[in-house]
């Protein structure tokens, strides 16, 4: 299975995004898109950076009722993303029916995965808000055997989870990864982070970075020390 670097492109606007991916003039990186692009800028940036030949990772993260989430990825799949997400939490009908609407009129789709919990959620957010007293480990262990049940491809999780997914769902259940950080830098928002290299140790399949090469001084030297680190290359 391939395994990847994924640039976080959170910029407010398709022009930054494109000023930024113009940098890379030798490999093009996978790409995540996220709400804030989007959102502000429609589908078409989707199909403009897929036809500069970039993958795209569409982190929309749906979560609705299974009719209205199929739907929705019935025309999502036409932007030809190569990787989508849901929430696990929308349960397992949710996750098939998300699943089926991406079927193209060849019969291929888009990788599809889910998130367990996010990362901005503690065990007391659990108990708190969400009334789940069980702890986070089991709880992201347990929505990533459901997603796969569901036919999904794989989770987004920590790294330091990556393990434990590929123990309870198989090492070809895919486990995409953020919240790594280089070695001595700048942490952000992340509480827990680890290096490429430590991610690729711990067994993920993809890293989603961010901050790390997007505010880099040279993001292109940034993304090949992460490519040099996480895929030995
Ligand atoms: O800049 P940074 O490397 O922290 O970016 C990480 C990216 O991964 C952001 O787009 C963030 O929204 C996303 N993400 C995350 N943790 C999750 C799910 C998504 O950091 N659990």
């Amino acid at each position: 299975m391939a395994k990847d670097v994924i640039i976080a492109c959170d910029f407010p606007s398709k022009e930054q995004t494109l000023a930024f991916l113009d940098k890379f003039t030798g490999r093009k990186p996978f790409v995540k898109i996220g709400m804030e692009l989007f959102y502000a800028e429609g589908p078409d940036v989707v199909r403009e950076i897929k036809k500069r030949g970039h993958k795209i990772f569409l982190d929309l993260k749906l979560h609705d009722i299974p009719n209205t989430v199929k739907r929705a990825m019935a025309v999502l799949t036409k932007l030809d993303a190569d990787i989508v997400n849901v929430h696990a939490a929308g349960g397992t009908e949710m996750m098939k029916r998300a699943a089926e609407g991406l079927i193209r009129e060849d019969g291929t789709r888009p990788l599809i995965i889910a998130i367990t919990q996010l990362t901005s959620t503690d065990d007391e957010t659990l108990r708190r808000d969400i009334l789940i007293d069980r702890p986070m480990e089991e709880v992201v262990g347990s929505y990533a055997l459901t997603a796969k049940n569901a036919g999904l491809d794989g989770v987004v999780c920590s790294p330091l989870e990556a393990a434990k997914v590929h123990g309870a769902c198989g090492k070809d259940f895919l486990t995409v990864t953020p919240g790594v950080r280089f070695d001595g830098g700048e942490k952000g928002d992340q509480k827990r982070v680890t290096t490429p290299e430590k991610a690729r140790e711990l067994g993920s399949d993809y890293i989603v970075m961010g901050r790390p090469i997007t505010a880099a001084e040279d993001p292109v030297k940034a993304y090949e020390r992460a490519l040099k680190e996480f895929l030995g290359e």
